[in-house]
């Protein structure tokens, strides 16, 4: 941690005990028992999964990737870190890096992984933890109302939040970079996902969500999930989504670029697609509706595919008759933070839930926006076959041009999407420019 980021963290848990704190006296709490989780065994296997810590424990303690930690708060008293250090020749035992935020807490380093002993009083375990647990310690196990209160706090980012999350887009934005010229040099999925590893500095199991490279195609898989080793013969397009963690804190970028092979109408969709991401971004600030923003992308997705003539009727009429949602059927965006999809994206301040609008189930945030959120701003347009095959049956069908639609197809799909800073003014893009 660089000095000037470890006096923003230090900022950051002032922020944290004092709304803690609130929260935990409203709530009629004497403490809370963060558990940082722990990776989980295959079946019948001695080998684990990949791991992320709990979200609520990376909110204190900025050590992405810790296991069997627990973290005690109590209003008043400084945070006791339970530190698991076990004595152990097959791993390397974890150590407290020499940062000052370690200062501020209490440790007890302990050799055997299992919670601390709690005080008397009302207390609860949030985390990855079984309810026979939190009962053996005489509290509650993860109690909805608290954890929704406690969600509500990763809302709007402290200063040391946003320096993470704008750092762990340089660092992806490297990635980016290396993964587009690996794909104009020919290199197959893979490869492309190596070079974007190499450059961004991270092994596969450290990104915050599995990455995603989609050649031709596969672009059009919104959560593609392979690497094929081998380079294709056409080159049509690529779409990278690939991020990159920070302190914990993920960045969510995405880019899609022609190949040497694509049409024209595929590049004027890129350059249609990034247009209308950037507008969407400059409108940004607080007070704004998100659904209403994603209405706004829809409506000028309508217009964009009637400019490229893959649609012969209205912007509004391609809305009402569900063809901008076949060509782009996840939501505008989402908050983000220590998870991808952050919490507290479908809720009232408050805490009521607000769940999407009928006609759009994806959508990931519903709220007002608010400044000090982070959220992503990711239109798209892709050639699902199985969501536009319906549309083909009814009157519906007339007016897309299916010929350009199949010319299409090869290209797969596009996504362009930034990392952006509400602010009290507008907005601050934490993703680097082109
Ligand atoms: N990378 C997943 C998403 O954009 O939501
Ligand atoms: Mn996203
Ligand atoms: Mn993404």
């Amino acid at each position: 941690m660089t000095p000037a980021l470890a006096t923003f963290h230090l900022k950051h848990l002032d922020a944290l005990e004092n709304a803690y704190q609130r929260v935990l006296d409203e709530h009629g709490y004497s403490g809370v028992l963060l558990y940082s989780g722990h990776a989980r065994q295959h079946f019948g296997d001695d080998q684990t999964a990949s791991f992320a810590t709990y979200g609520h424990f990376l909110h204190w303690v900025p050590l992405p990737g810790i296991e069997h930690g627990w973290l005690l708060i109590r209003p008043g008293q400084p945070p006791l870190l339970h530190w698991y250090a076990p004595q152990d020749f097959w791993h390397l035992t974890p150590e407290l890096p020499d940062e000052p935020w370690v200062e501020r807490f209490r440790i007890e380093s302990v050799t055997e992984p299992g919670p601390p002993r709690l005080p008397s009083g009302r207390f609860a375990v949030l985390g990855d933890v079984e309810a026979d647990v939190a009962t053996a310690l005489g509290a509650e196990c993860n109690p909805e109302a608290l954890t929704i209160a406690l969600d509500e706090l990763r809302v709007r980012k402290s200063d040391y939040e946003v320096a993470c999350l704008r750092e762990a887009n340089a660092q992806a934005w490297a990635g980016h970079r290396a993964a587009r010229e690996a794909f104009d040099a020919g290199a197959a999925e893979l490869d492309i996902q190596l070079a974007y590893l190499a450059a961004s500095r991270q092994r596969e199991s450290a990104v915050p969500y599995q990455n995603i490279v989609g050649v031709n195609h596969h672009a059009g898989v919104l959560h593609y999930q392979h690497y094929d080793i081998q380079p294709v013969r056409k080159r049509y397009s690529l779409l990278v989504d690939a991020g990159h963690r920070h302190h914990g804190y993920c960045a969510d970028i995405t880019r899609t670029w022609a190949g040497c092979d694509a049409s024209d109408t595929f590049g004027a969709l890129i350059d249609g697609v990034t247009r209308l991401q950037r507008r969407l971004i400059a409108s940004l600030g607080p007070g704004q509706s998100f659904v209403a923003l994603h209405e706004r992308m829809h409506w000028e997705l309508g217009h964009l595919l009637a400019s490229q003539e893959l649609v012969s009727c209205s912007a509004d009429a391609a809305v009402a008759q569900g063809i901008t949602y076949a060509f782009c059927p996840h939501g505008l965006g989402h908050l983000l933070g220590i998870q991808v999809h952050d919490v507290a994206g479908r809720r009232r301040a408050d805490g009521t839930p607000l769940p999407p609008p009928a006609g759009y189930p994806a959508l990931r945030l519903t709220r007002e926006l608010v400044s000090g959120m982070v959220l992503t701003v990711e239109p798209g347009c892709y050639v699902i076959p199985m969501l536009l095959a319906p549309l083909r049956e009814g009157a519906v069908g007339r007016d897309i041009d299916w010929d350009a639609v199949e010319a299409l197809a090869p290209h797969g799909g596009i996504r362009i999407e930034d990392n952006v800073l509400i602010t009290t003014e507008g907005h601050d893009d934490l993703t680097p420019a082109v």
